[in-house]
C-alpha cells in the first residue's frame, strides 16, 4: 500500500493539466466516488490493527495532497474562465435590440391627421362615453332611428332616451361637443375608437376607429367639400387617383354623399379588393343639417358647413391589403413585425 501511495503522490505532484478537461479528469481519477482515494479507504478497512496505526495517517496526508492540488488546479482555470481581459472581443458587432413599431391603424390615423393639418384642420378628441344628445338627438336622428336600436348601440345606461348612455357609435359626435363648446368658424378632424354591437368576423368588429371632418365658416359650399376631399385622396393614394360621389342619406347632413376612389390595388382594372367594379367606397359627408347647426346653437342663416367620416379600418384594408377586421386588434407579432418599415 505504501508503495502505490508513494507512486500516487508522485503523480499527483507532476500532474499539469493542459485543459479544464484534464482536470476533471484528474478529479474522477482520484477524488471520485469509484476513484483511488474512495478504493484506498476501502481496502484501509480491512487490514489488520497494527497497519492501521500506520497507514491512516499516510493517506490521511495522500488524501489532503490530492484534494489540495485540485483545489489549487481548479481556481486558476476558474479565474482564467471570468478575466475578462482574455475573453471580451472588443471587435465583435454588438447585440441588435428589438425595435418595435406603429401599428398600421396608427400609420394610417397619422397619415390622414397630415394631410388634413396641412389643410389648415385641427385635431380635436371626445368621450368614447357619450349620451343620447351628443351621439344622436344633437345630430337629427329621428326618435325611431335603428341606429339608436339595442342591436347597434352598446348602451350602458337606457332610460327614455334623452337620458340614454352609450359606447359611442360614431365621432361625429364630437362635432356636436366641438360646435357646442366655440364659435365658428370650425376647421377640425377628430379621431378616435367608435364601437358598435355587432357579431365579430373578418368584416366586421365590435370596435373600429373613424376620423371625423367638420368644417363650418360663412359660404362654405359642397363644391368646397368636393375640392377638399379630391385633394385627401389624391395625398393619400397618390395623385390621379379618380374619385366619385353617389348620393345618400344621413340625419346631420342634406345633401349628404359617398365617396368612393378608384380602386388603388388594380387601378380600376377591377379585383377582389373592389369587387370587380374599379371602385371602393371610403367615406359619408355632407352638408351639415341646418338643424344640426341650431342644435349647437349656430346661426345655420349665417353659416354653412361640411362633414365627412371615415373609418381607418377601411383605409388601412385596401393600403395594405389586408381582408380580415381582426387581425388589427389581435396583435399578433407576425402581423405587426410587417409594418416594421414603416417606423416614424
Ligand atoms: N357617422 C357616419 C358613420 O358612422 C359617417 C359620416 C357620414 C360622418 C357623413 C359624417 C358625414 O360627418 O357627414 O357611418
Amino acid at each position: 500500500m505504501q508503495n502505490k501511495i508513494d507512486q500516487y503522490s508522485a503523480e499527483i505532484n507532476a500532474f499539469v493539466p493542459a485543459n479544464a478537461d484534464e482536470l476533471e479528469i484528474f478529479r474522477i481519477k482520484f477524488l471520485g466516488t469509484k476513484g483511488i482515494i474512495k478504493d484506498l479507504f476501502e481496502q484501509f478497512k480491512i487490514v489488520g490493527p497494527e497497519e492501521k496505526r500506520v497507514f491512516g495517517k499516510v493517506l490521511n496526508q495522500f488524501k489532503q495532497l490530492a484534494e489540495a492540488k485540485y483545489n489549487e488546479l481548479k481556481e486558476s482555470y476558474n479565474s482564467e474562465i471570468v478575466n475578462p481581459k482574455s475573453e471580451i472581443d472588443l471587435t465583435l458587432a454588438g447585440e441588435g435590440f428589438a425595435v418595435g413599431s406603429r401599428h398600421p391603424l396608427s400609420l394610417i390615423r397619422n397619415e390622414i391627421i397630415d394631410i388634413f393639418k396641412r389643410l389648415g384642420f385641427v385635431v380635436a378628441e371626445g368621450p368614447e362615453i357619450e349620451d343620447d344628445w351628443h351621439n344622436f338627438s344633437a345630430l337629427n336622428f329621428p326618435e325611431e332611428h335603428p341606429a339608436r336600436d339595442m342591436q347597434d348601440t352598446f348602451f350602458i345606461k337606457k332610460n327614455t332616451g334623452k337620458d340614454d348612455i352609450a359606447l359611442r357609435t360614431h365621432t361625429s359626435s364630437v362635432q356636436v361637443r366641438m360646435m357646442e363648446a366655440g364659435k365658428p368658424p370650425f376647421r377640425a378632424i377628430m379621431p378616435g375608437r367608435v364601437y358598435r354591437n355587432e357579431a365579430i368576423s373578418a368584416r366586421a368588429h365590435c370596435f373600429f376607429h373613424q376620423v371625423e371632418g367638420l368644417y363650418v365658416d360663412e359660404n362654405v359650399s359642397f363644391a368646397d367639400l368636393k375640392q377638399t376631399l379630391y385633394h385627401f385622396v389624391q395625398e393619400l393614394y397618390g395623385e390621379g387617383t379618380q374619385v366619385r360621389f353617389r348620393p345618400s342619406y344621413f340625419p346631420f347632413t342634406e345633401p349628404s354623399a359617398e365617396m368612393d376612389v378608384s380602386c388603388s390595388i388594380c387601378k380600376g382594372a377591377g379585383c377582389t379588393m373592389c369587387k370587380h367594379s374599379g371602385w371602393v367606397e371610403i367615406l359619408g359627408c355632407g352638408m351639415v343639417d341646418p338643424n344640426v347647426l341650431e342644435n349647437c346653437g349656430i346661426d345655420s342663416k349665417k353659416y354653412t358647413g361640411f362633414a365627412f367620416g371615415m373609418g381607418i379600418e377601411r383605409i388601412a384594408n385596401l393600403k395594405y391589403v389586408i381582408r380580415d377586421l381582426r387581425l388589427f386588434s389581435e396583435n399578433d407579432v407576425r402581423f405587426l413585425n410587417q409594418f416594421k418599415t414603416e417606423i416614424i
